[in-house]
């Protein structure tokens, strides 16, 4: 999403909406084969039992609100025009409030004393579950105590597919297992305190250009096959959806030539219907394209409210259109009640009809305790708008954590680290100290100046504070000097015994805002280092015998021009660290722990390891398509076919200690079929009169106290009346090729929140003794990748990441046994034409491979076999 104004060039738009209209909202032709196909109507929520208790409360509110009271919960008030990103319209009468959405994934945007926790790829990079969890409490906790409704986060999508991509970071990393377990677990942390999440964004977002549908071009199109989808980029979603999310987000782009927000066959099909979302289905900002259609395709709400060609004018797809379009007879009032009931239900299911749950105490649009009520409205009301709620609690403690054990530590030549207590160190970089122009200098964080703590654009928050490595260093009385600038400067020599610590990092972020050169996506940055670190890290090396590199960046960055440089004798990732990057830096630079972070990505040595089709799609004339043509083969999936050794394997990470994994075991448990039993059906949903109500339902009351440019549900009276009169003309709404309004009892696949039930079950389990054989404590990381049985006919990826566990600090010597398990979905492949999870060879041989990282797998468990093995050759 995005939230600026800066972000809507208005005058251009104005001009422009006049001379080219709607005529992009057509579609436009994608390559051949790839076809978005028509899937209606829109499913009814409340069927799975789970939910029934809040629909039941839900159903009971919506039999009673009017047309425009219904019409004003599915859509926001307009940009700019309340307290938070996103405002929906209330129903007082019912006791309904509006309801705050608020940004983003890694804390409170906009605003004051919260957390800025470690981002989302910092948080993959620990592979620590009790992380994941904690930390999206910890996040659920600051949005509750700022008043917010809706977390708009977190973010499994995009899935890292274009190790360009800008927004990869919010993310996990470029495996759809780990984006999942990240996803899931942070769903399961921000709901336990009330707060709804939202995971998005659904699908294939893979990049930050061209994006948006505009009044100049339509969104990009990711044409992709469905194989592709169900085992890659839908896979997260449907963990996330299975642990009950609350809300989705739909991308901005399309998906084989049909946009996110209105194509029927991924929100009603595939969401709804096989994976059986019970919640809400939100537009990203302004990703809204049409009303009708989008209604019926599945969309339930609009946010912010505006149209998308012109915001802020007061002009909505929704709102007073959607009461249009009911009184017209367009949208079956059966749509509308479907979608308020799944936003009123999730905000039962919630418990956020309690009277303790908090109001809005912030607004992101100032930091001023005063402003005005509705920015968006220039002329507004003003009034009280920041209350200065501290939210933190110990929460600094968790980012702390997360932060240190994701630091990943890809190369330690002789033991260089830990570094001695007394060790002389020189400096070098200004990503160690803070921005110097202020922490929060940059709006969004739209810049890279000093410590690289998160991405920019709407996935970032203010620091709070900045911990930075300079702020550990002085903190540990440790003993060095720091040269604040990325050119090696001349005044810096090295004495017998230095060590240099050179500080380099890669940022990227959301498509409103370019940094030096880069729209989001990191097009002239490429996957070199920022501020010209390599020749920094160059020029330290060539007068410095003992160099250690640390890496604060975003996603992937080519080491190759230093990596092997005799004096580069470590080399650290410490990801994006939010606020604390100063002292859990420092607890592993001196060895109070030993770094236990894995990459939640391959490192190349070059950039044209990956395939051409994971490259940025530049300028297109019409609609830029950009065709998965890689399918499954992204990352080190790819690598792996290509046999390209990498210059860090996917789950790379040493230690100051070393382990061993020993005693392994696996046991079947649930038998396997081909196919998955029977799905259950269908539980009942809450049932309306489906007849239009009267116009009279959506007439503006008497002297209302309009906001100027505010988004309303009502109409006039003469307007009610003529969509009353066209209802009962033979004027008869284009529904799109393929809409019925008949309920389907859904597919084979579905059956429950995720799909269908049995795909979770668990097929086996598999424990391992992980054993600490070095002589420092340290955390060890279990990685389970599986291998298809030989001679199926389906092809798969060599390995496939499909669970893993964190050990606890383990002293020398000690061990703990670490159990995982491999789920009927986990050992299954999506078959295309039986449109359902397939056991490829129910009595073939998988191979269970486990080790520290992808590259170095050490055990061996047969699923036929049950034998577990060490010192087999590994398959990569
Ligand atoms: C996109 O087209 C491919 C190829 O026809 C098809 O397999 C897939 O299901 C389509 N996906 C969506 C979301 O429309
Ligand atoms: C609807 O609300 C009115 C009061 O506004 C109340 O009298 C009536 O009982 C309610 N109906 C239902 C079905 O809750
Ligand atoms: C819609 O919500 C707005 C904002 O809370 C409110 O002013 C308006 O009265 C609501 N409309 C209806 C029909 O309740
Ligand atoms: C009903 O109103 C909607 C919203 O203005 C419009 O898009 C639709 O075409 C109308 N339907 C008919 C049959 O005129
Ligand atoms: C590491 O130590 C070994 C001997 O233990 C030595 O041969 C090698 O040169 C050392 N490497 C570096 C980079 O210092
Ligand atoms: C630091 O202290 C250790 C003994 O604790 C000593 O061996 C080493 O030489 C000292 N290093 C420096 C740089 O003073
Ligand atoms: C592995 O199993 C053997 C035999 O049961 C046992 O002797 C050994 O202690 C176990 N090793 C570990 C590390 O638990």
């Amino acid at each position: 999403m995005l939230n600026s104004l800066a972000a809507v060039p208005l005058a251009a738009l104005i001009f422009s909406s006049c001379v080219l209209g709607a005529a992009v909202e057509k579609r436009i032709p994608v390559p051949a084969g790839y076809v978005a196909p028509p899937y209606y109507p829109a499913p009814h929520g409340g069927w799975t039992s789970d939910w029934t208790e809040a629909y039941r409360k839900a159903s009971l509110i919506v039999s009673n609100l009017t047309l425009a009271e219904k019409t004003n919960i599915t859509a926001g008030t307009g940009i700019f025009m309340g307290r938070c990103v996103g405002n929906t319209g209330s129903a007082l009468r019912a006791g309904i409030p509006q309801l705050c959405l608020q940004d983003g994934p890694l804390g409170v945007r906009n605003t004051d004393h919260n957390t800025a926790f470690p981002a989302g790829i910092t948080v993959g990079a620990t592979w620590d579950k009790a992380l994941m969890y904690e930390r999206a409490v910890a996040i659920g906790e600051e949005f509750r105590g700022k008043g917010v409704n809706v977390h708009l986060g977190p973010s499994v999508g995009p899935l890292g597919r274009k190790p360009r991509g800008g927004r990869n970071w919010e993310g996990f990393g470029s495996d759809p297992v780990l984006q999942a377990f990240g996803g899931a677990l942070s769903i399961e942390g921000i709901q336990s305190v009330g707060v709804i999440a939202t995971i998005k964004h659904l699908i294939a977002n893979e990049q930050e250009m061209y994006r948006m549908y505009n009044i100049f071009q339509p969104g990009i199109s990711s044409n992709l096959d469905d194989r592709t989808l169900h085992e890659l980029y839908l896979w997260p979603f449907a963990e996330g959806v299975r642990s009950g999310v609350g809300a989705v987000m739909v991308a901005y782009n399309a998906v084989n030539g049909s946009a996110c927000s209105q194509n029927s066959y991924l929100i009603n099909g595939i969401l709804k219907d096989e994976l059986g979302f019970q919640g809400f289905v939100m537009s990203d900002w302004l990703a809204q394209i049409s009303g009708v259609d989008s209604a019926l395709a599945g969309l339930d709400l609009s946010m912010p409210g505006d149209v998308h060609t012109v915001p802020l004018l007061g002009n909505s797809y929704w709102m007073y259109e959607y009461s249009r379009s009911v009184l017209n007879g367009s949208i079956p009032v059966d749509r509308l009640n479907d979608a308020v009931t799944r936003i009123l239900a999730t905000w039962f299911k919630m418990g956020q009809d309690s009277p303790n749950y908090p109001k809005p105490n912030f607004d992101t649009n100032t930091q001023d305790a005063e402003g005005p009520l509705y920015p968006g409205a220039l002329i507004s009301p003003r009034g009280v708008v920041n209350e200065f709620v501290n939210v933190q609690g110990n929460h600094a403690e968790v980012a702390r954590a997360v932060a240190r054990d994701a630091i990943t530590l890809l190369k330690n030549m002789n033991g260089s680290l830990p570094l001695s207590r007394n060790a002389t160190l020189k400096v070098f970089g200004t990503d160690a100290e803070k921005n110097p122009d202020g922490i929060n200098s940059c709006a969004d964080q739209g810049c890279n100046k000093g410590t690289l703590g998160m991405g920019w654009g709407s996935g970032s928050a203010r620091y709070p504070y900045m911990d930075s490595p300079i702020d550990g260093l002085k903190a540990r009385g440790a003993n060095y000097k720091f040269f604040n600038t990325d050119s090696f400067p001349s005044n810096s020599n090295p004495s017998p015994g230095d060590t240099a610590l050179v500080f380099i990092n890669a940022d990227s972020g959301e498509n409103y805002i370019t940094v030096d050169g880069n729209p989001g996506d990191r097009t002239s940055a490429g996957l070199r280092a920022w501020r010209n670190g390599d020749k920094l890290v160059k020029d330290v090396a060539a007068k410095y015998s003992n160099v250690v590199v640390v890496v604060h960046t975003v996603g992937p960055i080519i080491l190759e021009e230093w990596h092997d440089l005799p004096s580069v004798k470590a080399i650290l990732f410490a990801h994006l660290p939010g606020q604390e990057a100063g002292d859990s830096l420092m607890q592993v630079l001196f060895g109070d722990v030993s770094p236990s972070g894995h990459l939640p990505y391959t490192i190349p040595k070059s950039e044209d390891d990956y395939p051409d089709s994971l490259d940025l799609v530049g300028f297109q004339l019409g609609q830029p398509q950009d065709t998965f043509t890689e399918g499954l083969y992204i990352d080190y999936r790819h690598f792996n076919k290509a046999g390209i050794k990498g210059r860090y394997a996917f789950g790379h990470g040493l230690s100051y200690t070393t382990f061993s994994f020993t005693n392994a075991t696996i046991t079947p448990v649930t038998p396997l079929s081909t196919l998955p039993p029977t799905r259950p059906a269908k539980g009942a949903t809450p049932s309306y009169p489906t007849s239009i109500p009267p116009p009279s339902e959506a007439y503006w009351p008497e002297s209302f106290n309009r906001i100027w440019r505010y988004l309303y549900s009502f109409l006039d009276k003469r307007d009610a009346d003529a969509a009353a009169a066209v209802a009962s003309s033979t004027s008869k709404y284009p529904y799109p090729a393929g809409y019925s309004n008949v309920q389907k009892p859904g597919p084979p696949a579905g059956g429950a929140q995720g799909g269908n039930p049995a795909l979770f079950d668990v097929a086996y389990r598999v424990s391992v003794t992980v054993s600490n054989t070095g002589s420092r404590p340290g955390k060890a990381v279990a990685q389970l990748y599986l291998q298809f049985p030989q001679g199926i006919a389906w092809d798969t990826p060599v390995i496939q990441l499909r669970d893993f566990e964190k050990s606890r600090t383990l002293a020398p010597g000690e061990s703990q046994t670490l159990e995982l398990r491999l789920t009927r979905k986990d050992v299954s492949v999506w078959d295309v034409v039986r449109q359902n999870w397939v056991v490829p060879d129910t009595e073939g041989e998988y191979a269970v491979w486990i080790g520290e990282a992808s590259d170095r797998l050490t055990v061996r468990c047969g699923t036929q076999s049950g034998v577990c093995e060490s010192g087999v050759k590994p398959p990569v």
